[in-house]
């Protein structure tokens, strides 16, 4: 097959060529832009695996759009004129390339994929400043008629211990909180708090994450272990806070 440049200097604006350029950044622009919700990526790279198919079969479907489809590459690789647009690309075309499998080709620093166990068992009984706990015999003392007055001590104890990480809002979102990880719990979250014993969110904020049983390791939370800088009672009154707050009710023990 030989083509002839020089002959022809002319290219029409609907030469397939154009055509196919302009169907393939159009789509592209569509699917990627222009769908709600966003398609995911895989997708959209079948996509256009099929489109590239469909225009391959109409550029190769008769000689004549075949050739007309060459032109202008041909006149973009002979013509004089076009030398310098020609040495740019030829030079633009493997500093991307390069580029690309370089970047392709870097260690990706990310994470590992821990399993963890949100509420691992807690241990039969604690102590906390010399006191044994029985978890699952132990009741929040301020649970009577003076709820109101306790959960505004609690209050005062959440907002200048525990909002840094947990938010203003109970839902985990402090400013502490994007640099975290594992997230500090989100307390308005019905799969947190909603779902245990009273005493067992006392466990959590007596001991902290370097409490937990092996189950929870990696023991990689930032959770602090407030039993040296609060009392047993405190430590009730922010956790009667977080349930009222909430308006979950705890769970009983099974
Ligand atoms: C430095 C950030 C930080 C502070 C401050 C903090 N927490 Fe946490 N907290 C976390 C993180 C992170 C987790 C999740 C990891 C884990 O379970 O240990 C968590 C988990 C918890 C849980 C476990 C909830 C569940 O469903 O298992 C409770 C309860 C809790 N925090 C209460 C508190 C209370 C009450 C305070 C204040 C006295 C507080 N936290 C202060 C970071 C923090």
């Amino acid at each position: 097959m030989e083509v002839k440049t020089g002959e022809k200097r002319t290219i029409r604006i609907f030469n397939p060529f154009f055509i196919s350029g302009f169907l393939l950044v159009f789509i592209y622009l569509v699917l990627k832009f222009g769908i709600h919700p966003p398609i995911p990526s895989s997708l959209i790279a079948m996509y256009m695996g099929i489109i590239i198919f469909a225009i391959i079969l109409y550029i190769s479907s008769s000689e004549s759009i075949f050739q007309e489809f060459l032109h202008p590459i041909n006149l973009f690789l002979t013509l004089d004129r076009l030398k310098v647009p020609r040495t740019v690309i030829g030079i633009f075309i493997p500093l991307i390339l390069g580029f690309w499998s370089y970047q392709m080709a870097l260690p990706k620093y990310e994470p590992p994929a821990g399993l963890r166990t949100i509420h691992p068992a807690p241990p039969d009984e604690i102590s906390v400043k010399d006191e044994k706990i029985v978890l699952s015999k132990a009741n929040n003392p301020f649970r009577g008629d003076e709820v109101e007055k306790y959960k505004k001590e609690g209050w005062e104890i959440y907002f200048s211990r525990c909002m840094p990480c947990h938010g203003d809002n109970l839902n985990g979102n402090g400013h502490w909180a994007k640099r975290i990880n594992p997230i500090p719990i989100n307390f308005r979250d019905p799969g947190t708090i909603a779902m245990m014993p009273e005493s067992f969110i006392f466990w959590r904020v007596a001991k902290g994450g370097m409490g937990l049983p092996d189950e929870g390791a990696p023991w990689d939370s930032a959770m602090p272990v407030w039993e040296h800088d609060l009392s047993a009672e405190e430590i009730w009154k922010v956790v009667l806070f977080i349930y009222e707050e909430t308006g979950f009710q705890p769970k009983k023990w099974q």
